[in-house]
């Protein structure tokens, strides 16, 4: 369906949100305002703005903590994009998908959290909550609906990743999230694959939504960053976790969060097609048992992701034939010279891992089966040559 003509694109959107040419004199972005103190006109105002920051409705802005004008303009168009009605920024990913964690728990409860997660969340939840008697049960990301039999009269937080770490599982976010708003509980969701632009979950009944903006709003493997952005119930008390806990974001980095959406579009549609012509090439070869890529008409998750997700995932997996050794597998990441071997994803550049990490609901092994590849701006006929001459490298082995 067309939209109304009176109503921008989504490529407008991200080059006009979160502009404010009062606080950067006429520039187009506004720039890195950083610093601790900021100067107050009288008692009055510094007092009276003191105790709203504590104790009143914790808007005013009193101190560099609080985030300045560059701040607000990232949560902004944070805000517009996601659909929700406040944003808070923290100085890694990581630090986004705990420390909101702490808003909603406390000694004595239980949440469900997807064995799919992201290792060091995992690793948040089964030894730091642990040891504040919050139990952390983990399910099978597939769940959906089925998740209604897990709960508890002490359940307070879903935590869901969809696709999920590693293995890509597409998650039904909407069936959590209806179950979870039966029982009045909260859903946050790590969405860093999806970005802002293909999958909105707020406006599928999640609560608080969490993007590593390290990844592809930053857009370029220079910046550590996380955004949180939650819906009007759930805000206040986010934010407040946020202050009490110190969290802030460098004016630096939300300047290059901003500066990063205007791009977002574009990158993420070239990661696409790259993406999909080296699926193509990698479906083919006979070294390869499996390829798993939620955006592939015959993945598992393909279902969902053409139902909720409006563009494509750059990042997949894939696993070579049984017969390959682990020093053969080894050896083809060793011959890789155009890939680079090393964490993260969603810069310009491609990237490779041997998978990694922990399931205690799915098969334990599985994840170090999985080679994770990250395809990103390069001429994706070099990525295919690359991997090619590596496989030609493994197989002499
Ligand atoms: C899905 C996901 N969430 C969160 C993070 C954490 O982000 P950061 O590296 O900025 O701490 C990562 C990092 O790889 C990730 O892949």
């Amino acid at each position: 369906m067309n939209k109304p003509k009176d109503e921008p694109g989504l490529q407008t959107i991200l080059s006009h949100c979160g502009r404010n040419l009062e606080a950067s004199g006429g520039y187009v972005n506004v720039p890195p305002y950083e610093g601790s103190t900021i100067l107050h006109d009288d008692m009055e105002d510094l007092f009276g703005r003191v105790d709203n920051h504590l104790y009143g409705d914790g808007t005013a802005q009193t101190y560099g903590t609080d985030g300045g004008p560059t701040h607000e303009a990232f949560y902004d168009a944070m805000n517009k994009l996601e659909g929700g009605a406040g944003t808070w920024a923290f100085s890694t990913g990581l630090a986004g998908c705990t420390i909101p964690m702490m808003a909603f728990l406390k000694t004595g409860d239980h949440m469900l959290v997807t064995d799919s997660v992201y290792g060091p969340t995992r690793q948040f939840c089964e030894v730091l909550l642990k040891n504040f008697g919050v139990e952390a049960e983990f399910y099978e990301p597939t769940i959906g609906a089925g998740i209604e039999k897990l709960i508890r009269p002490n359940t307070r937080l879903i935590y869901m990743e969809s696709p999920g770490t590693h293995t890509f599982e597409m998650q039904d976010v909407p069936a959590i999230a209806a179950v979870a708003r039966k029982y009045n509980i909260v859903t946050m969701i790590d969405n860093t694959y999806a970005t802002p632009l293909n999958f909105q979950p707020l406006k599928h009944g999640v609560d608080v939504v969490v993007h590593s903006a390290t990844k592809y709003i930053c857009g370029h493997s220079d910046v550590l960053m996380s955004t949180v952005t939650c819906n009007e119930k759930n805000w206040k008390q986010v934010r407040d976790v946020c202050k009490m806990t110190g969290q802030y974001a460098s004016a630096q980095s939300v300047y290059l969060g901003l500066r990063g959406l205007r791009t977002l579009k574009v990158r993420l549609d070239a990661v696409g097609v790259h993406t999909r012509k080296v699926v193509d090439w990698l479906l083919k070869r006979e070294e390869v048992k499996k390829v798993i890529w939620p955006a592939y008409e015959k993945d598992p998750g393909y279902r969902i992701y053409k139902r909720d997700y409006s563009g494509p995932i750059g990042l997949f997996a894939f696993q070579f034939q049984d017969q390959y050794t682990d020093v053969q597998i080894n050896r083809f990441m060793d011959s890789l010279k155009l890939f680079g071997l090393g964490y993260s994803w969603g810069g310009f550049e491609s990237l490779i891992l041997r998978s990694y990490g922990k399931r205690t609901v799915g098969d334990p092994k599985i994840m170090r089966t999985m080679i994770r590849v990250y395809i990103g701006l390069e001429d994706p006929e070099d990525m295919i040559n690359d991997l090619d001459q590596a496989m030609t490298k493994m197989r002499d082995v």
